[in-house]
């Protein structure tokens, strides 16, 4: 078959080109192979991956133990949908339930699904225990969010490019400033109808924005106070990224509803969940909603690798320690030069801001040399770069990488 004869860069970009959708605007450089913190060109140059599939990949590329599961459970069986039980659900949802401290777990299989779940869930909560009247309940969200690609969750975004054109748009949705809890309160005391706040704990897509100490605990208080559901999307932040388990771990806030998908398998396969306890989780009865792919035995048996592996290799702590490493040595260049303004970030998942305006390509071309010496990584903005590579690095894998980015930063001062 011609397509798996082995393509140069430029005929594997062509080919995207001519017969795939021109949704993504990715970075030249085609992959063929990853191991670990590396990945492979189709001609063999090895790269840093300092982007993780963003943050899916955090136990590092085709992980021995997770891709052992997985093929062992791909030859055993694959898929028999909700419509009988399988051998392997139930005791994934136990483990991951148990690991994450909640009664229950819902399988999805991608993010935004996860996402989308969840809105159901906290609105069929607010007519069935809350008490609202029916097709009035609201969700406050933030400004500059991102939760994924559906027409409802664009329906929030206020992203121009993700939105226009797509309309007419969900209601039921307030939009309020991040890391602003007067707004939040004020939202809040004025409204009701009012079921859900969502919230990522530091805005991924957005340029890393991590919001005020104390803000997730306090967002919280006033949900609780407001008989509020807290909804904590982790879809890019969980999952040892930032340093802890969870990113709402570190101000040890238990959501009433919690959001994973990307490192739950640690990108070998796409499943996402949404976990609640039983006050809110039982407001969904049979025929409320699935998924076909959702809960199945490979995802199952791939979720459950993929859990261990963080535990096992304490990859929470990893990024906790390698992540205060990467920002005080980019602290020590920034203090040389007016190329960067600053570097933010916890555990690592991390961004430089670029002295340049938004709309500006200088991030893109930073991204690129960046690549021609090495390492792979994307900007969020004209003038941010996200850094987030997989969990499983060392710390002299992390200085090596700090000496290519500082080493390119200053090509362009
Ligand atoms: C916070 C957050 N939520 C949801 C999503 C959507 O996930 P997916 O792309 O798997 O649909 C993303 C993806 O980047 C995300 O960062």
């Amino acid at each position: 078959m011609a397509v798996l004869n082995q393509l140069t860069s430029q005929e594997a970009i062509d080919l995207e080109n001519k017969y795939g959708a021109h949704n993504y605007h990715p970075l030249p450089v085609v992959l063929s192979r990853g191991e670990g913190v590396y990945v492979w060109d189709v001609e063999g140059k090895q790269y840093y991956d300092f982007l993780s599939a963003y943050s899916a990949v955090n136990q590092g590329h085709c992980h021995p133990k997770i891709v052992g599961a997985m093929v062992n459970q791909a030859q055993t069986l694959t898929l028999t949908s909700r419509a009988f039980y399988n051998d392997m659900l139930g005791r994934y949802e136990k483990f991951a339930s148990e690991y994450f401290g909640f009664d229950k777990l819902l399988p999805m299989n991608t993010g935004a699904e996860a996402v989308e779940t969840a809105l159901k869930i906290c609105r069929k909560w607010a007519y069935e225990v809350k008490g609202i009247d029916e097709n009035e309940a609201e969700i406050i969200v933030c400004k500059n969010n991102f939760h994924g690609r559906t027409t409802t969750i664009i329906s929030f975004s206020n992203d121009p490019v993700a939105r226009k054109n797509f309309g007419p748009f969900t209601k039921g949705f307030i939009k309020i400033d991040y890391d602003d809890l007067d707004a939040l309160e004020d939202a809040l005391k004025s409204n009701p109808n009012v079921a859900g706040f969502m919230a990522e704990p530091i805005q991924g897509e957005a340029g890393v924005y991590v919001p005020s100490e104390g803000y997730l605990a306090k967002a919280k208080a006033l949900c609780e106070k407001y008989n509020v559901l807290f909804i904590a999307d982790e879809v890019q932040t969980g999952i040892a990224r930032t340093g802890k388990l969870l990113a709402v771990d570190h101000e040890n806030v238990k959501p009433d509803i919690l959001i994973l998908g990307k490192a739950l398998s640690g990108g070998a396969y796409p499943v996402s969940a949404v976990l609640a306890n039983d006050s809110v989780m039982n407001v969904i009865k049979p025929g409320n909603h699935g998924s076909t792919f959702g809960g199945n035995p490979v995802a199952a048996a791939v979720a459950m690798a993929a859990l261990e592996v963080v535990k096992e290799e304490r990859l929470a702590d990893n990024a906790e320690r390698l992540g205060q490493l990467f920002r005080s040595e980019l602290n020590k260049y920034i203090a040389t030069t007016d190329l960067v303004t600053l570097v933010r970030g916890k555990g690592l998942l991390n961004a430089i801001v670029i002295n340049d305006d938004e709309e500006s390509d200088t991030a893109w071309n930073i991204c690129l040399k960046l690549r021609d010496n090495g390492l792979l990584a994307k900007p969020t903005h004209g003038n941010i770069i996200r850094f987030a590579p997989p969990l499983v690095m060392t710390e002299e894998q992390l200085l090596d990488c700090v000496s290519i980015i500082v080493k390119t930063l200053r090509e362009f001062e």
